[in-house]
């Protein structure tokens, strides 16, 4: 069946192949409501986009006869925006409301999916780089540009990718979403104490080096959003986060070692109602720490062999703590096939002795990163309970679900 899409136009020079994409998206059977920026009428004129979609066409929030931005916000399954300028970007990263289509992004609770296109320098530039990487972890979804020829003549990325591969990553979304939105959720979390963990250790060998991972925190992040938006008293414990991606939250705890988190996991234990272990923590660390910097010997050839030993298994630990939370959650990256990956993930989640444990089938993704993320949820027995596809606040509200039902049903 098809959907109610709102396709926003940003001031670009690639705007002409957003006529492509209406045009394809009326073809697979959508209605499609075009909201171009004014900057964008000097690309391609209002005629054109009264002529190709199916509704009137707005700019601007008080037009004669105006489109309400709640109302067209309401109406929406999807808003994608193609092409989404550098411009634009910065203006939904700061939640502007300057025209018609920037005010309807901000009213939305629907998927919104962005395709930027700029020059390759002004993509590169450190103040995009910012407002992709935050607007990503908000749960917006972003298409990657292609590279080839761009509008200056120059050549780099930056270039809009083809109309079919933006109207297949918009139907993608479409299908995967899943239907728990914020909206529907309320505040099923209200007066729970949510503790998340988020990031990755880094465990010292000496006071310059340390044994680490890639864990960028994100998914813990959206998770610490999703439960206080959701009404939870979040406590976020984080380990060696990029600090603008923390830029909202609630009360936060720094944790750089496995250490450190076993030790704040701990000490909040009993006043815990749902401990979230997102956080990557190094299985193994140093044995010893070198109190200065190890030199190489100028005189041969060798390298130190480091001992490693074990850390602690903070999740299991507080899974069998004699006054644990109501609720433990861990995670897992599992790769192979998707019998293989539930196998480990039952193995796992026995031996854990996690209430949930989100099994995370890394390696299978379609290319499109935020529409393709997979959680696999299973119980303390290794049932599977869910499979939640979507972005990762759409992961992060799928998983908060099954703990809002669980806390429910200990309740009743
Ligand atoms: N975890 C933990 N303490 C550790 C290591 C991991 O609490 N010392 C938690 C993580 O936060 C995560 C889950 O345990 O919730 C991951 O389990 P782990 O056994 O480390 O899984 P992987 O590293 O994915 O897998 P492997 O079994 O291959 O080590």
């Amino acid at each position: 069946m098809g959907a109610t899409i709102v396709v926003g136009v940003a001031g670009g020079i690639a705007a002409f192949k957003a006529v492509t994409v209406v045009r394809e998206l009326e073809r697979r059977g959508h209605r499609v409501i075009v909201v171009p920026t004014p900057a964008s009428l000097a690309f391609v004129g209002r005629a054109t986009w009264e002529a190709v979609s199916s509704a009137p066409v707005h700019t601007g929030v008080f037009d004669a006869g105006g489109a309400n931005h709640v109302e067209i916000a309401r109406m929406a399954d999807l808003i994608l925006v193609v092409p989404a300028t550098a411009d634009l970007l910065a203006r939904v990263r700061a939640g502007r409301a300057d025209d018609l289509l920037a005010t309807t992004i901000l009213a939305a609770t629907c998927p919104v999916v962005l395709a930027p296109a700029m020059h390759s320098a002004m993509w590169g530039n450190a103040a995009t780089r910012n407002n992709v990487e935050v607007l990503r972890e908000r749960g917006l979804t972003l298409i990657e540009p292609a590279s080839g020829a761009l509008g200056s003549g120059d050549s780099g990325v930056g270039r809009l990718p083809e109309p079919e591969v933006i109207v297949d990553a918009a139907e993608g979304l479409l299908a995967h979403r899943h239907k728990t939105d914020a909206s529907a959720s309320g505040h099923d979390l209200a007066g729970t104490r949510v503790v998340i963990t988020a990031g990755g250790t880094r465990e010292p060998l000496d006071p310059v080096r340390f044994l680490g991972n890639r864990s960028s925190g994100r998914q813990g992040i959206a998770l610490a959003r999703r439960a206080s938006a959701r009404g939870a008293t979040v406590t976020l414990i984080v380990a060696n986060i990029e600090g603008s991606l923390l830029s909202e939250g609630g009360e936060i705890v720094e944790a750089p070692t496995a250490a450190d988190m076993e030790r704040a996991v701990g000490e909040r234990l009993e006043d815990t109602d749902v401990l979230i272990m997102a956080a990557a923590v190094a299985d193994f660390r140093p044995k010893v720490v070198a109190e200065t910097k190890i030199k190489k010997d100028p005189r041969d050839e060798s390298a130190p062999t480091i001992e490693l030993e074990r850390t602690p298994d903070i999740l299991a630990g507080a899974a069998s703590a004699p006054r644990r939370p109501r609720i433990v959650v861990g995670f897992g990256a599992e790769t192979g096939t998707i019998d293989e990956v539930l196998a480990r993930g039952r193995a796992k989640a026995r031996r854990k002795g996690a209430d949930l444990l989100a099994v995370n089938a890394v390696g299978r993704g379609r290319g499109f990163g935020d529409v393709e993320n997979t959680l696999h949820l299973l119980d303390s027995a290794g049932g599977l309970v869910d499979v939640i596809s979507g972005t990762k606040q759409q992961l992060a509200d799928g998983l908060l679900s099954h703990v809002a039902g669980i806390l429910r049903n200990m309740e009743s």
